[in-house]
C-alpha cells in the first residue's frame, strides 16, 4: 500500500526468560496517528525501541517503504525518517533548548541558523518554545516540546511518542493534540502511546493492541468502543467499577488552619487555606492545573516552607503535634506518607539498578527505624507489592530501571501505600497505569481509608474523584473555592467552583 511508511512482520524480541514480544504485526501508515495501547508491560515500548534502534529483535523483519531494513542504532532510525520520544526524557540540562537540538547531529554549530529552523519547526506545527531557554528553566511540557523539535529538526517523518500524556496537564494535551493533527496534515505516520482511553477515542485514527507481548488486532477508532479497546486488551470482558464504602466514625486527623506560602518570587501559592482531612476518608482535591495542589501536598510534608498559618497532626489520644518548622524526615515518622508521584520516576524515590526489595529497605532506612540490616521485612513488603498490584517483574531482586514504565510507577506508589501511614497523601497516583492497575490502586486506597487513614488524593480526571472521594476541596488559585460531598456534588458545580473564588472569577 502506498501510504504505509513501516511494516513489522513477526517480531520477536526476549530479556533472557522474558518474551516481551512475539508474533507481532503491525503497519504505520503516512497521514494518521496510530495509538498503541495495550496493559503495564505489555510490550509497547519495547516494540517501538526496534524502530527506533535501541533494541534489535531476534526474530522478524522490518519495512521502510516497502524496503526490508535493519535498524542498528538511533542514528540509522532517523536515516529511515523514524524518531521517536521516549517516556523518560534524554536533554542535557545546562544546554539550551537549540544546543539539545543539534546535539550529535554533525553539523557545524550556526546558532543563528539553527535558531531560524527552530522557528519555522515551531510555525509550522504550532509549537511555542524559546531556543535560547536553558532546560533547567522549562516545564515538562515544554522539555518534551524540545523533544520533539529536536526529532522533526532530523527530518523525521515517522513520529512515535511514548506516554507523552501522562505528565501533561489536560490543557497541555490539548495542545500537543492540535500539534499532532497538524502533523497528520503534513501526512506524517505518528504513533501515540497513551493509557488514557479518552485521548485514544479523541485523537486516533486506527488502535493496535499488545497484550501480554502478543499482537491482538488492529481496529478503526471510528468502528469500536472503550469497552471493546478494554476488552481486547485484557482478554475478557470487565467491569471497573469503584466502591465508596463508607466508614463509622470518622475523626480528625490534620487541621490546617490559614495556611499561607510564597514561592521564590513573592506569589501566593496557598492564601489562607483551611480545612480537616478525617479518618477513615478519602479527601479529594480538584482545581486547575497550577492552582496550588502541589504546595499543599509538599507543605504539609515539609517540602515546601509554611509561611503562616498550622498543620495540626491529631494523634490517637487526641494531643495534637504542630506540623510546620519539622523536617520531611520528622514528619514522615509521626506519621504522614506521601505518594507523590514524580514527572521523572527514576530521578525521586528509586533507585534504578536495585532491585524491589532494596527500594523498599531505602524507604524504611529513610525513616530511620534501623531496618538496613533486617530484610524481612522489606522483602514481605516487596512481595506484597509485587502480587497485590500485579507487577510484571521476573523476581523482587530485578533491576526497577529495566521494568516497564508502568510497573516502576507501580513500586512507588505501592511501596507507600503498603506502609500503612496514618495520613497518606496523594498525588496523580495512576498517571501511566493501565485501566486495571489503575482501579486496583483506587481499592487500595479504599482499603486504607478502610483501616482508618486520613486519605488525600490529588488527581485530574474529575469523573474518578467524584467516585472514589468522600468530600472534595476545590482550589482555585492557592484559595479554597469550596468543599463539597462527593456523593451529591455535580460536575457543573465543581467546574464552577475551579474558576471562582467565592463567586467571583479569578
Ligand atoms: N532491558 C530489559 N531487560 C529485561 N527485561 C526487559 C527490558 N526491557 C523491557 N523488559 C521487559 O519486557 C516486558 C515489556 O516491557 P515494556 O517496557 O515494553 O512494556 P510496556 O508495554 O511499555 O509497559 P508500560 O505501559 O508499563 O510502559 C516487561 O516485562 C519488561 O520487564
Ligand atoms: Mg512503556
Amino acid at each position: 500500500m502506498q501510504n504505509c511508511a513501516i511494516e513489522l512482520k513477526n517480531i520477536r524480541k526476549t530479556f533472557g526468560p522474558v518474551v516481551a514480544n512475539d508474533g507481532i504485526n503491525l503497519q504505520i501508515n503516512r497521514g494518521e496517528i496510530l495509538c498503541l495501547l495495550g496493559e503495564n508491560g505489555s510490550g509497547k515500548t519495547t516494540l517501538m525501541n526496534m524502530l527506533s534502534g535501541i533494541y534489535q529483535p531476534d526474530g522478524g523483519e522490518i519495512y521502510a517503504d516497502g524496503r526490508k531494513v535493519t535498524i542498528r542504532s538511533p542514528h540509522d532510525a532517523f536515516k529511515n525518517g523514524i524518531g521517536m520520544i521516549h517516556q523518560h526524557y534524554h536533554l542535557v540540562d545546562v544546554f539550551t533548548a537549540a544546543q539539545n537540538i543539534i546535539l550529535g547531529l554533525d553539523e557545524a554549530m550556526d546558532i543563528g541558523r539553527v535558531n531560524t529552523r527552530v522557528k519555522e519547526i515551531c510555525d509550522r506545527y504550532g509549537f511555542g518554545i524559546d531556543p535560547k531557554m536553558k532546560v533547567y528553566d522549562m516545564s515538562v511540557s515544554q522539555k518534551q516540546t524540545v523533544e520533539i523539535v529536536k526529532v522533526l529538526y532530523r527530518g523525521s517523518e515517522i513520529l512515535i511518542l511514548d506516554e507523552p500524556t501522562a505528565v501533561l496537564t489536560p490543557q497541555e494535551t490539548d495542545k500537543l493534540f492540535a500539534v499532532l493533527r497538524n502533523m497528520r496534515r503534513d501526512n506524517k505516520a505518528i504513533v501515540l502511546i497513551t493509557h488514557k482511553l479518552a485521548e485514544v477515542m479523541a485523537v486516533s485514527d486506527k488502535v493496535a493492541i499488545l497484550r501480554k507481548g502478543r499482537y491482538i488486532a488492529t481496529v478503526n477508532t471510528k468502528e469500536t468502543s472503550p469497552g471493546e479497546l478494554t476488552d481486547m486488551m485484557v482478554g475478557r470482558a470487565v467491569t471497573l467499577n469503584l466502591d465508596r464504602p463508607k466508614y463509622d466514625n470518622p475523626e480528625d486527623k490534620l487541621v490546617v488552619e490559614g495556611l499561607t506560602v510564597v514561592d521564590r518570587e513573592g506569589i501566593k501559592k496557598l492564601n489562607n487555606v483551611s480545612f480537616t482531612a478525617r479518618t477513615g476518608e478519602i479527601l479529594g482535591v480538584a482545581g486547575i492545573a497550577g492552582s496550588g495542589q502541589k504546595e499543599l501536598l509538599e507543605s504539609i510534608s515539609g517540602l515546601y516552607p509554611v509561611k503562616s498559618g498550622s498543620i495540626k497532626f491529631v494523634n490517637t489520644d487526641k494531643t495534637t503535634v504542630e506540623l510546620v518548622g519539622k523536617t520531611p524526615t520528622q514528619i514522615k515518622e509521626i506519621g504522614v506518607g506521601m505518594g507523590f508521584v514524580p514527572e521523572d520516576r527514576l530521578g525521586m524515590g528509586l533507585v534504578g539498578s536495585m532491585g524491589m526489595t532494596d527500594n523498599m529497605m531505602l524507604r524504611s532506612w529513610r525513616e530511620g527505624r534501623g531496618l538496613f540490616f533486617n530484610r524481612k521485612k522489606p522483602q514481605d513488603l516487596a512481595d506484597r507489592v509485587w502480587k497485590k498490584l500485579d507487577v510484571v517483574t521476573p523476581s523482587t531482586e530485578f533491576p526497577v530501571r529495566r521494568m516497564s514504565g508502568g510497573n516502576i510507577q507501580k513500586v512507588l506508589v505501592g511501596r507507600e501505600i503498603a506502609s500503612h501511614p496514618p495520613v497518606l497523601l496523594t498525588a496523580y497516583a495512576v498517571r501511566g497505569l493501565d485501566i486495571n492497575t489503575s482501579y486496583a490502586i483506587y481499592n487500595l486506597l479504599n482499603d486504607q481509608k478502610m483501616g482508618g487513614s486520613a486519605v488525600m488524593y490529588v488527581g485530574e480526571e474529575l469523573d474518578v474523584l467524584m467516585e472514589l472521594c468522600d468530600r472534595i476541596l476545590v482550589l482555585c488559585d492557592g484559595q479554597v473555592s469550596g468543599i463539597v460531598d462527593g456523593r451529591t456534588a455535580t460536575k457543573e458545580e465543581i467546574g464552577l467552583l475551579m474558576t471562582t473564588v467565592g463567586g467571583k472569577e479569578a
